[in-house]
């Protein structure tokens, strides 16, 4: 899908996600955490990315194949060289509040990719393996 820049739309998307991952066997915590790693990847291509210029698009992907989660979100701005991105461990950045969003990804998503669009714009594609699915959910399908 594809959402206008607009912060109000995280919730939202929060709020597919989470419906998601609902049937499976999910643990809150893990819940809580994919959750967060989506809100700061949604924030960074919002603000970082599209400027918060409401004509321009963020654009979404999310499903699961198996038991991995892959969510792949694209914004439209100039993209960004994710290796030059300060340590946020570093002792002259402890003590600032910003520039954690992507550390946070790292630590808690078990793959997370940057990548330039061929048509322009950068792409974050965020994994997660949910463990193991739902019986139920198997005998469904
Ligand atoms: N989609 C994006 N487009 C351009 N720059 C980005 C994008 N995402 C992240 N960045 C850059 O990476 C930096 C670190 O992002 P992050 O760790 O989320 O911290 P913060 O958003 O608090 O600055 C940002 O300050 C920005 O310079
Ligand atoms: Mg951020």
């Amino acid at each position: 899908m594809s959402l206008s820049s607009r912060f109000e739309n995280i919730e939202m998307v929060q709020h597919l996600c989470s419906k998601l991952l609902e049937g499976r066997d999910v643990p809150e915590e893990l819940r809580h955490w994919i959750l967060m790693a989506l809100r700061e990847a949604l924030a960074n291509a919002i603000k970082h990315g599209n400027q918060q210029d409401t004509t321009k698009h963020v654009h979404l992907e999310m499903d699961i194949v198996g038991d991995t989660l892959a969510i792949s979100i694209r914004d439209e701005g100039p993209g960004f060289d994710p290796e030059a991105v300060a340590d946020p461990l570093a002792p002259e950045n402890r003590l600032k509040t910003s520039g954690r969003g992507i550390f946070y990804m790292r630590t808690f998503m078990d793959d997370v990719r940057f990548r330039r669009h061929a048509s322009g714009g950068m792409e974050i594609v965020l994994k997660k393996t949910l463990g193991a699915v739902n019986e139920k959910e198997e005998d469904r399908a």
